[in-house]
């Protein structure tokens, strides 16, 4: 469905970073290529760095990519009209005038007055509040929700806690009413985490069995192979909890987990993940396990551990691993455990959901020594995304021997259609006004709840994470998590 917008002026706020320049422009210029942004569109790029509109302009085009618009020509051509709509205006970050000056600019480009306006707040937290309010100063935001409209895109991490991220959320919301603020998690954008509402609400076969009477546990796992790689600044002060458990996994487990909506309304989708967040015991000591990477062992490629990095204190305690623990006190949930693992400088890179059914018995198959292996759904997010479904199936032969086999659907081979990158995705939801792929107020809160009093004994305690070799699977304890749990750790 192309835009029906007439007019829309995007300000990214921190265009000199990392994120404006990666994820930012080129999921921009991705919708702009498929026509979703309107004919009159303006962008432009905010921060204290000094930039010409060509240095900028340059700095940007290194990350376009003509992935819907092949051929050199055409390509080459979206590509000069999108960046003459690329401006640049520096400004300190807490200035009312700085913002006024952008308005300067901005008006020698915007051909009406009042422009829907989306502000992209690509910044670190501390500045979050600054920008809003010097936003709000310099008069920008409009009233209330019709066209013109103006909106505000945050990004992890809301906050330290739970009081931080309802003082961030009270502070924000005296600029930006709630319903004009969107929270990104990027993991929502994914094709295979949207795909979840479908597989779980679309097919018959799994809506009755996804229950404790045939779930025996779920897993959801994040792994990445890099360690900090000397951008140790921002994550030693979040550590792995705050930077991925808490938001990415915590974002999953409420879709894994969340009743059936009755619709597919953003309110309604937002209040079921919100109700099984607030069902979800908060994580205490005994069921989570911390690790901290150390250097790799003789004879494995050498990589440095996490303090040896130059951007990390010598004497951090900052997790880069954690594995938890969770249990959702409901009457689907009840008994069922949550396993939930992070990691950086661990042996491989993915995020995947593992669902376990339980252990068949009593059937006509099962021998003297053991039954058929238990069912196992696997969604896997990342690299390479695909859904497996494992079963018993007899091997092809004159006897009746059995293995396991997976059902498999790789996105690669099954589709032709090109999986947008998860900014594209929701850039368009936040253009349109659609809520859904966002965090709510009370989502957040809700999410903060489970690991806020674990978070604050690690801290008020200086709870010593446990070592791991880079490239390993992370601390031998989680193995011990999950035998507690009655089950086993699956790759
Ligand atoms: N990068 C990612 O993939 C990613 C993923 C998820 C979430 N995020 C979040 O997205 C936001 C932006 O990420 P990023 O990686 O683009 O950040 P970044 O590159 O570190 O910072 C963006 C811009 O903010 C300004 N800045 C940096 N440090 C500052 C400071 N201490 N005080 C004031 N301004 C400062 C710099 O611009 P000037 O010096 O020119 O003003 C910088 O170019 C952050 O909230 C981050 O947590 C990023």
């Amino acid at each position: 469905m192309k835009s029906d917008l007439d007019t829309l002026s995007v300000v990214v706020v921190g265009a000199s970073g990392d994120l404006a320049k990666r994820k930012i422009f080129p999921a921009l210029f991705a919708l702009y290529c498929q026509d979703f942004l309107p004919a009159e569109l303006t962008i432009t790029g905010f921060a204290r760095s000094q930039l010409t509109d060509e240095a900028f302009r340059s700095r940007i085009t290194e990350h376009l990519t003509c992935r819907y618009t092949p051929g050199e020509k055409d390509c080459a051509e979206k590509m000069e009209t999108f960046l003459d709509r690329c401006h640049y205006v520096s400004g300190q970050y807490d200035s009312t005038d700085a913002f006024l000056d952008l308005f300067m600019h901005l008006q020698q480009y915007e051909p009406h007055s009042r422009t829907n306006r989306l502000f992209y707040l690509a910044i670190p937290p501390s500045v979050f509040l600054d920008v809003a309010r010097a936003i709000g100063n310099a008069g920008f935001v409009y009233c209330g929700d019709a066209s013109p409209w103006s909106r505000v895109v945050i990004e992890k991490p809301f906050g330290e806690d739970r009081d931080s991220s309802d003082e961030l959320v009270q502070e924000l919301s005296l600029v930006f009413s709630e319903n004009q603020t969107f929270r990104i998690d990027h993991y929502l954008g994914k094709e295979v985490i949207q795909n979840l509402l479908v597989l779980r609400f679309a097919n018959r076969i799994f809506e009755p069995l996804w229950t404790r009477e045939h779930i025996k546990s779920v897993q959801i796992s994040w792994a990445e192979q890099l360690g900090v790689e000397g951008r140790g600044g921002y994550f030693d002060q979040y550590g792995i909890i705050r930077d991925v458990v808490q938001n990415h996994l915590l974002q999953i487990l409420s879709l894994v987990a969340m009743e059936p909506p009755n619709h597919l309304s953003s309110g309604t989708i937002r209040r079921e993940k919100t109700r099984v967040l607030k069902d979800t015991r908060p994580v205490d000591m005994e069921n989570l396990v911390l690790g901290q990477y150390v250097s790799a062992p003789a004879g494995a490629p050498p990589h440095q551990g996490y303090t040896e990095d130059e951007t990390v204190p010598d004497d951090s305690l900052t997790c880069t691993y954690a594995a938890a623990l969770l249990h959702i006190d409901n009457p689907r949930w009840e008994g069922v455990p949550f396993m939930l693992r992070a990691g950086k400088a661990l042996d491989r890179k993915t995020t995947e959901i593992r669902i376990r059914f339980h252990d068949l018995e009593n059937c006509v198959f099962c021998g003297p020594e053991a039954c058929p292996h238990s069912n196992e759904l696997v969604i896997r997010v990342q690299p390479d995304e695909a859904i497996m479904f494992r079963i018993t199936n007899k091997v092809p032969g004159l006897g009746m021997d059995m293995e396991t086999r997976d059902l498999d659907l790789q996105y690669d081979t099954a589709f032709s259609e090109l999986i947008p990158d998860a900014y594209e995705d929701l850039l368009l939801d936040v253009i349109q006004g659609e809520k859904s792929l966002f965090i709510g107020s009370q989502e957040l809160a809700a999410a903060w709840d489970i690991f806020t009093p674990v978070l604050h004994t690690i801290d008020e305690n200086h709870v010593r994470p446990l070592p791991y070799p880079f490239g390993s699977t992370g601390p031998a304890e989680a193995m011990d998590l999950a035998v507690k749990a009655g089950t086993a750790w699956r790759q």
